[in-house]
């Protein structure tokens, strides 16, 4: 039967689903770029009946209204992450940042913690299929957790038959309360600009990806050109936060085959897809590819089961310790953990894996350098001297494992850029760290 008919009495409008959704209430969006446009739009449709509903997000591609004005009072936002359109709300004090919870984490302070409990799940997903199970498609990394664990009666879900169809975990209509079927554009990401400084830190950091190994990147414009460097490896394979275009390009060249990953063989594991819609049409319907929520794919305990897994994400600054600060600017909140810390760390546990943290040698038209003596205050250590490995720059690579505090400040030396190099030293010596 038609899944129309057996879920009949719970398809709804958008503006009937979020009319159940009283003042006082939490909500909890689909993360990033899975955010339902449909019940977004509604729910501010129906701002002026409402006060103090707190909207929990990750990344919001926007539009949720955080920062306007008009909503003060209205709606109150909480980001697990900060991106580019909550960080001015944050910084206005309009948005709260959870600076406390890794990205495997946070399916935890929706559910068995209660610290966001209870809570309405808003999610979107792909069209049923005969047995009436909707993927999860461009997001599933805490979209899946903010359903399971959503309080009785408060989930909605916005179907969009423009939604890509992706294996792994799925979102069974048994468990929506109210259905809002709706076709909207797909939230997309651009690809950012290469630079000459970014492909040589990209061609330093291929040099380390070994053929036959599973790798995860993050996001931006180093993860990209470091998977665009990629070209002449063999038999990739993909256990990763985020799926990207770059990923999908290494597929369609014969690189990425999954052949010799040994935690689900044959397949690209991962928690969110983020691209163009020619990567969602790629993704659709394609056995290769299956997501899952973050407590599976970002847990450290699963990521080190893949043989040779290798880690590279981007950072801010790197001190003569070896600490690594991937989130904070001037003491100010930039970003988010994400899942940096979960990655490095499953990484480096697995049997012949690697972390690799990579970051432009200076900032602000080199005047600044990023490999600095010590944080200056309020600048935080995301990935702590104990976790970091590999640092890349676009003078070369720092090995700092099992090093002595005096091996991995002259390593980070040598890869700052030129200028700095002698003040660097200076300080080393002032800190003890060379003589
Ligand atoms: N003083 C002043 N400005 C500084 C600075 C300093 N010491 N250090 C950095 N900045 C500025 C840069 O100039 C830049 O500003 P601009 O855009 O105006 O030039 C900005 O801060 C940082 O931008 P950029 O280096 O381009 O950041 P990015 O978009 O490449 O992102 C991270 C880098 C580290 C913020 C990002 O990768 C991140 O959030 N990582 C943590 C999460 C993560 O790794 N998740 C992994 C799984 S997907």
């Amino acid at each position: 039967m038609d899944w129309r008919e057996v879920y009949k009495d719970k398809i709804v409008s958008a503006a009937e689903a979020v009319s159940h959704i009283k003042s006082g209430d939490k909500i909890i969006y689909g993360d990033w770029l899975g955010e339902p446009p449909a019940l977004v739009a509604a729910l501010i449709e129906r701002s002026a009946d409402l006060k103090n509903v707190e909207i929990i997000h990750g990344i919001s591609p926007g539009p949720n209204a955080d920062t306007d004005p008009a909503y003060e009072g209205i709606f109150h936002h909480t980001a697990v992450f900060l991106g580019a359109l909550s960080r001015p709300g944050y910084y206005d004090g309009k948005v709260e940042y959870i600076g406390g919870s890794n990205f495997h984490e946070w399916p935890k302070m929706f559910g068995e913690s209660k610290v966001l409990n209870p809570h309405w799940a808003m999610v979107q997903v792909s069209e049923p299929d005969e047995n009436g199970l909707c993927s999860y498609g461009v997001d599933c990394s805490f979209t899946e957790p903010a359903v399971r664990t959503a309080a009785p009666g408060q989930v909605i879900v916005q179907i969009n038959p423009s939604y890509p169809k992706v294996g792994g975990k799925m979102l069974d209509l048994k468990d929506a309360d109210y259905i809002v079927y709706q076709d909207s554009p797909l939230y997309t990401i651009g690809r950012a600009v290469i630079d000459e400084k970014i492909q040589k830190i990209a061609d330093y950091c291929s040099s380390l990806v070994e053929d036959g190994a599973t790798l995860q990147l993050g996001i931006g414009a180093l993860p990209d050109a470091i998977a665009r460097n990629l070209t002449t490896k063999k038999d990739l394979g993909i256990h990763s936060e985020t799926f990207t275009e770059a990923m999908m390009e290494l597929i369609q060249a014969g690189v990425i085959t999954n052949k010799c990953k040994t935690l689900h063989p044959g397949k690209c594991v991962f928690a969110q897809l983020a691209g163009s819609v020619d990567l969602y049409k790629f993704a659709d319907g394609n056995p290769m590819f299956e997501t899952y929520p973050v407590d599976y794919v970002n847990d450290p305990m699963v990521i080190c089961q893949n043989f040779k897994q290798t880690s590279i994400n981007a950072c801010l600054q790197v001190d003569l310790k070896g600490q690594v600060n991937s989130e904070t600017v001037k003491g100010k909140q930039f970003s988010g953990i994400g899942g940096q810390l979960d990655h490095v760390r499953g990484a480096q546990m697995s049997k012949g894996g690697k972390s690799i943290i990579a970051l432009k040698s200076t900032a602000k038209g080199d005047t600044i350098s990023q490999i600095v003596p010590f944080m200056e205050p309020g600048n935080v250590v995301t990935v702590s001297r104990y976790d970091s490995q590999y640092i890349v720059t676009e003078y070369g690579i720092a090995d700092l494992k099992h090093k002595t505090e005096r091996e991995r400040a002259a390593a980070l030396i040598a890869i700052a850029h030129p200028k700095f190099r002698e003040e660097l030293t200076q300080k080393a010596f002032e800190m003890g760290l060379l003589h």
